[in-house]
């Protein structure tokens, strides 16, 4: 298969662009850039032995895109391009919206045009509304987003819903990841934030390699077993795999629909410093400050459609995710940047 990855010079993405290639696929991958670096790419190629043809440029760019489809025989798309801080998107809602929905239509349109209809979609478990019952299914309520990246997440399930109902050669997956951790086990490619990481692994990872002070716990008056958040961590070289899985349903399954890729398990936040610790053998200082604006205590998925109709299983457990985490961050500092 020929396999078209948006955004795949970025963390999930290149994970999943190594999976494609060590299972004999052809990668083409676009990408502008905007928040991750060709050197991933290049350790993605060396780790396999095999090469991927990139293009430089932005998903919204039709013209590019039109050379793309011109240029291979591309059987799928994975389309992870998109802007994901969820307070940057508060800031910046113009830009959530341009970015995510404009390139996502872009995108099908040329799709449509090449006679592509094979698209698995990043989505998130951020879509489901706050007040559904633990663990979230994919019947679980989606809407009432709390911020403008959730809500472009909800409306590009709604637009590709809306295609593949028009035309039924169109074979969707809307893929909610819930909380993405982890690292290839090389420790040659990993996550790199730029600026400040808003998300817990990369905060605690920061910390740990001395570039940050302390790791700020939001909250611990929470309802949960130790009053700290608690969240469905997923080994981003799981979540690659899962893709595989869709691609291949998405051959032979007409349609869109949502599957959730979580591991079924809930862990808080000082499970995951303690474990961090432990695991490493490193020094993670922590002071409990005032809880995160818009956080829900408590998020977790059921995980059992993804594995009577994907085949698909997270086999990676919190230990990995702790040991690949820091063995990507102490081998890359400063991330990709020398
Ligand atoms: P990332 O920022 O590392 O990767 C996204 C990539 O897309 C980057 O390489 C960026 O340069 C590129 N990009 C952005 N806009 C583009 C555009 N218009 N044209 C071309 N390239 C563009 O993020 P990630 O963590 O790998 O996430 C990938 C996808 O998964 C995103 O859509 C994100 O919203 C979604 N997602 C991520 C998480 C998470 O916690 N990491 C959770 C749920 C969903
Ligand atoms: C995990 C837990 C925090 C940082 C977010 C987005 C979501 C999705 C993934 C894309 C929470 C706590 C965090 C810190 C902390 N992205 N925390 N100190 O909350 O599952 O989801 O990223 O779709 O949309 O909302 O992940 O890693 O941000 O937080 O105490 O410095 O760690 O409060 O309980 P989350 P996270």
């Amino acid at each position: 298969m020929h396999v078209l990855v948006t955004g795949g010079a970025g963390f999930i993405g290149s994970h999943t662009c190594l999976e494609l290639l060590e299972a004999g696929n052809a990668v083409t991958v676009v990408d502008n850039l905007c928040n991750s670096s060709e050197e991933s790419l290049r350790r993605v190629q060396e780790l396999t032995g095999k090469p991927l043809r990139f293009y430089e440029g932005d998903v919204r760019d039709e013209a590019l895109l039109q050379r793309i489809f011109a240029e291979n025989a591309i059987d799928c798309v994975i389309h992870f391009a998109g802007l994901k801080a969820v307070g940057e998107s508060v800031s910046m809602p113009w830009e959530y919206y341009d970015n995510n929905l404009g390139s996502t239509l872009v995108l099908t349109k040329v799709m449509k045009q090449a006679g592509v209809k094979k698209l698995i979609f990043s989505s998130s478990a951020t879509v489901y509304s706050a007040g559904n019952q633990m663990p979230l299914t994919e019947e679980s309520t989606t809407g009432n987003c709390t911020n403008p990246y959730g809500w472009t997440k909800y409306m590009i399930e709604q637009i590709l819903q809306g295609i593949a109902f028009a035309d039924p050669q169109w074979h969707i997956c809307l893929l909610r990841y819930f909380t993405p951790i982890g690292a290839h086990e090389s420790g040659r490619i990993g996550e790199d934030p730029q600026g400040i990481p808003n998300n817990l692994m990369p905060y605690i990872t920061q910390v740990a390699v001395g570039r940050r002070e302390q790791l700020n716990v939001f909250g611990d008056d929470y309802d949960t077993p130790d009053g700290t958040g608690v969240r469905d961590y997923i080994h981003v070289v799981d979540l690659a795999k899962g893709h595989l899985a869709a691609a291949k349903y998405a051959q032979t399954h007409a349609g869109c629909e949502a599957f959730n890729l979580g591991t079924g398990n809930g862990y808080s936040v000082l499970d995951m410093v303690h474990t961090f610790v432990d695991t490493n053998r490193v020094c993670v200082p922590y002071a409990i400050t005032d809880r995160r604006p818009g956080d829900l205590a408590v998020c977790y998925a059921d995980p059992d459609k993804s594995a009577r109709l994907l085949g698909w299983k997270a086999e990676k457990n919190l230990v990995d995710m702790c040991r690949d985490a820091w063995n990507w961050q102490s081998k890359n500092p400063m991330g990709y940047q020398e």
